[in-house]
């Protein structure tokens, strides 16, 4: 795929300087941002459709965990599609995600919350997006963790995801929650997006259509990437 990126939309996304989430007046810029059309360093990138991953890469209950074991916790699936702003499947996309474990650590060594670590979790993992642009993984709900943002924040149980799309200018790195999750409302980090129907898109949804009978429930994750203009074909509209 080649062309221009369609604009960010900003107002979807959080602003940079976000003072309840303490860690964002530091790291904001100052000034306005300049804003520059996209070129080929944004409008190319890496491609992964070919590389080939472990047998387990997508399987978090045991791609850390010692032969005959299982990591500890809620048995989850979370799949979904990998769409662009048109609505077309975006195939050969690396999605690499990383969570903390059933009692809310991560296996990092900055992490020093009591919780205990899993033998058997590591808590990361990484797919590659089919043709028709589906992922899916395989692990443990992730606990809710506290953190120093002020004296009683806890964040609401979620996953990391980074994605790379066909270009760089389509790299979104953001966070997945859980549906029914009381702690969203009280997360100062999730409450930085101004739109609540935006913040909706990064609730998964349980998907009993796709949970494994006494097995693992499953929940339902669709990305959307920024889109491009397409390239017209001479005689008629192609896609549009
Ligand atoms: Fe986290």
């Amino acid at each position: 795929m080649t062309g221009a990126l369609f604009p960010r939309q900003a107002g979807l996304h959080p602003p940079a300087f976000t003072p309840g989430y303490k860690t964002s007046v530091l790291r904001s810029p100052q000034r306005a941002l300049i804003s520059f059309g996209s070129g080929p360093s944004e409008e190319t990138g890496p491609a992964f459709g070919h590389v080939k991953l472990g047998e387990h890469d997508n399987d978090l209950l045991l791609n850390h965990a010692r032969p005959g074991q299982s990591a500890i916790g809620e048995r989850i699936i979370v799949h979904g599609r990998l769409l662009d702003e048109g609505g077309r499947p975006i195939p050969g996309a690396l999605i690499e995600i990383w969570q903390a474990n059933a009692g809310g650590r991560y296996r990092h060594k900055k992490d020093g919350y009591l919780a205990p670590l899993d033998p058997d979790f590591g808590g990361c993992g990484r797919a590659i997006t089919a043709e028709d642009g589906s992922y899916v993984f395989r692990t443990i709900k992730p606990g809710a963790y506290p953190w120093p943002n002020g004296p009683n924040e806890w964040r609401p149980a979620h996953i990391h995801f980074s994605i790379f799309g066909h270009s760089f200018g389509q790299r979104l790195i953001s966070q997945m929650y859980f549906e029914g999750d009381p702690l969203i409302a009280r997360c100062p980090i999730a409450q930085t997006i101004p739109d609540k129907e935006a913040l909706n898109r990064l609730v998964a949804a349980l998907d009993m259509a796709e949970t494994k009978p006494m097995d693992a429930i499953a929940y339902k994750f669709d990305i959307v990437l920024r889109g491009r203009r397409q390239t017209h074909f001479e005689n008629r509209l192609e896609g549009m």
